[in-house]
């Protein structure tokens, strides 16, 4: 999908839901998540390549992945929640639910979320699109936060993905992302033409499989050696 799909967009709990029903769904949350491998596992079976994995991740990765993330942070956009594991540890970290963003694709998931956190926005779409899409403003975003397959992705999705997302990301910004590979997901082609830098942030031992998480961020210009050409001009011909 490389526009946004509009019929897909914006698909808010509060949309569907009357007030009566939202207060009576808001306490139910936490026992949803006792559903989340179960539902995570059958919505693996069904479209394996998307979801990427089998189980949702653990809170050890959770952890490392939200570090740096906090209050202070501003907008932060999640893309590809699942069933939540981030989204949850994002609340904890003392982000505010209404600075909060999710994009899934899965439409399987979208209730879930809904219901889990029925105050954070929820958009149905395909996170190649945030660039497009017009739903943030350029430089908005504090931090993004990605649970997205990204190996299983052609390289074109991937540019697409972070060309969008450092668009909506203010200026040090970071793009957060794990994988279970070896090595950042990101290859150096990728993060050479966009302008990126990955770093290391820490491994999740504890998860199932372990996971490394990265942090991607802008590079930071060189500064271009200024050339006085009136004063070289001057040199050359004292010569
Ligand atoms: C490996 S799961 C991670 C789920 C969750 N973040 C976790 O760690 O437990 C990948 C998630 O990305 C979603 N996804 C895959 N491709 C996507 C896309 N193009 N846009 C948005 N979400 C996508 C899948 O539906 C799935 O929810």
């Amino acid at each position: 999908m490389s526009s946004v799909d509009t019929s897909r967009c914006h698909w808010s709990y509060q949309s569907w839901c009357k007030p009566r029903e939202r207060r009576e769904a808001r306490p139910r949350w936490r026992n949803v998540s006792s559903f989340d491998p179960v539902s995570f596992f059958l919505a693996w079976l069904a479209a394996p390549r998307r979801v990427g994995a089998v189980a949702p991740s653990s809170d050890a990765l959770a952890k490392i992945i939200t570090r740096d993330i906090g209050e202070t942070t501003g907008a932060v956009v999640e893309l590809g929640p699942g069933t939540g594991a981030f989204t949850d540890m994002l609340l904890r970290r003392g982000v505010r639910q209404e600075d909060l963003t999710l994009i899934e694709y899965g439409s399987e998931f979208i209730p879930m979320l809904q219901l889990r956190f029925p105050g954070i926005r929820v958009i149905w779409m395909d996170a190649a699109s945030i660039g497009a899409s017009g739903v943030f403003q350029p430089g908005e975003i504090g931090a993004v936060v990605s649970g997205l397959p990204l190996l299983s992705m052609s390289p074109r999705k991937v540019m697409a993905i972070l060309e969008g997302a450092f668009a909506v990301l203010r200026s040090g910004g970071a793009f957060y992302q794990f994988t279970y590979g070896v090595g950042c997901p990101v290859s150096r082609p990728i993060l050479d033409r966009l302008g990126l830098k990955a770093v290391r942030v820490d491994t999740a031992i504890l998860n199932l499989p372990p996971a490394t998480v990265y942090r991607l961020t802008r590079r930071i210009p060189r500064p271009t050696r200024s050339i006085d050409f009136a004063r070289e001009s001057k040199d050359v011909s004292s010569v």
